[in-house]
């Protein structure tokens, strides 16, 4: 029994002294493991008669519940330090400055994009999406385009080289040729076609046209939106653009109109102009008596309506379509679109936003 007593106090004390996880452990494993020294005596309790072996064996398991508690009770104290000394080595300084050295910049279509977005998403609209490469009868047969239409000819389609093979068994089905979407307006379609009315979107993503010079490149951006309900008119789009136009250019009283306009897909169609002055050759937003032309819009046609499957009798709205590059250009005084898709760091480090400034409307949206 001494020898217990002393084991025990002398294992008690090198507990106290251990100062890593690593030395407690071994120090378990010495005491309790398999060939541990109180594991050593549990076993000489078989070699004893019954009447010794109730008294040591209650003495060696309350040793060994002691030593096994004051092991944990070490590792407890052991972890919290360590965690402590941690929690002091990687502490942040959340009141330094950002860091200002990254290298990455976000291109001013995506910054245009997500501030669009931001505008429209506080409107109450969603995004909606659909495929660069379209079909015939979704680009322009369901917006009131029909073959032979010279609308078709205005468009400077990219058509697809036909997929003979499924020519053959699909032949006479709609959408058979293919081609790159020359306007987001497709997406009208395909969003009604997807679920019953009411619907509020915008469509924002890339278009094609073949045409070339400072101001067109063969792709570029637009975004279009849909509003469909019960009771929608032209006052409403007249709003809804009113406030778009005024929060994405930050100018309170932009001066603006509507023009009688055309498009096969809407009827009435405006397209609508915001004032803008142009002298000395520099093109300033919100001042002078000039206009500039931002965008199209009117009532959903009601052909293009039930093309989607939507019961014109019922229901009806408006939709607008506006260049993403454009307002880009307009907002941030970059001269040529061309360079919008030339991958030139030099050009993208001047004209490109820091990628941690997201645009929100809380923060604002004009620097
Ligand atoms: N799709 C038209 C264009 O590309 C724009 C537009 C969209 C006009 C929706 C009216 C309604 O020019």
């Amino acid at each position: 029994m001494e020898d217990l007593d002393s084991l025990t106090a002398s294992l008690l004390a090198e507990i106290a002294r251990t100062d890593s996880a690593a030395a407690l452990e071994e120090l378990r494993v010495s005491a309790l493991g398999k060939k541990g020294t109180i594991t050593g005596m549990m076993k000489t309790l078989g070699a004893m008669d019954a009447e010794e072996r109730k008294v040591k064996g209650a003495a060696f398991n309350a040793a060994k519940d002691r030593i096994a508690a004051a092991l944990d009770a070490r590792k407890a104290e052991l972890g919290a330090r360590e965690l402590d000394a941690r929690l002091a080595f990687e502490r942040v300084d959340v009141t330094l400055p950002v860091r200002h050295e990254a290298q990455g910049r976000i291109h001013p279509v995506s910054q245009v994009t997500e501030e669009i977005t931001a505008i429209f998403a506080d409107m109450g609209f969603t995004v909606a999406e659909g495929p660069d490469v379209e079909d015939d009868w979704h680009n322009f047969t369901a917006l009131n385009i029909p073959p032979n239409h010279p609308a078709r000819q205005m468009h400077d389609t990219f058509y697809l080289p036909s997929r003979a093979a499924d020519a053959q068994s699909k032949a006479g089905e709609k959408g058979e040729t293919m081609l790159l979407r020359t306007h987001t307006s497709p997406v009208q379609i395909r969003h009604m076609q997807s679920g019953p009315p009411p619907h509020r979107i915008i469509a924002p993503g890339r278009t094609y046209r073949c045409d070339s010079d400072m101001t067109h490149t063969p792709m570029f951006h637009q975004v279009e939106g849909l509003v469909i309900d019960r009771d929608i008119h032209m006052g409403h789009l007249k709003g809804c653009l009113e406030e778009f136009l005024r929060a994405i250019f930050g100018v309170p009283d932009l001066k603006y109109r509507l023009r009688p306009s055309h498009f096969p897909f809407t009827e009435p169609s405006a397209e609508m102009d915001i004032g803008c002055s142009r002298k000395g050759g520099v093109l300033k937003i919100g001042e002078g008596d000039d206009w500039l032309e931002i965008l199209g819009c009117g009532m959903v046609h009601p052909k293009v309506l039930e093309y989607a499957g939507v019961d014109p009798n019922v229901w009806q709205g408006f939709a607008f379509g506006l260049g993403i590059d454009r307002i880009a250009m307009l907002k941030y005084g970059i001269p040529d679109l061309r360079a919008f898709f030339e991958a030139d760091v030099r050009w993208l480090r001047h004209y490109g936003f820091p990628a941690n400034d997201v645009p929100s409307l809380a923060t604002g949206l004009n620097r």
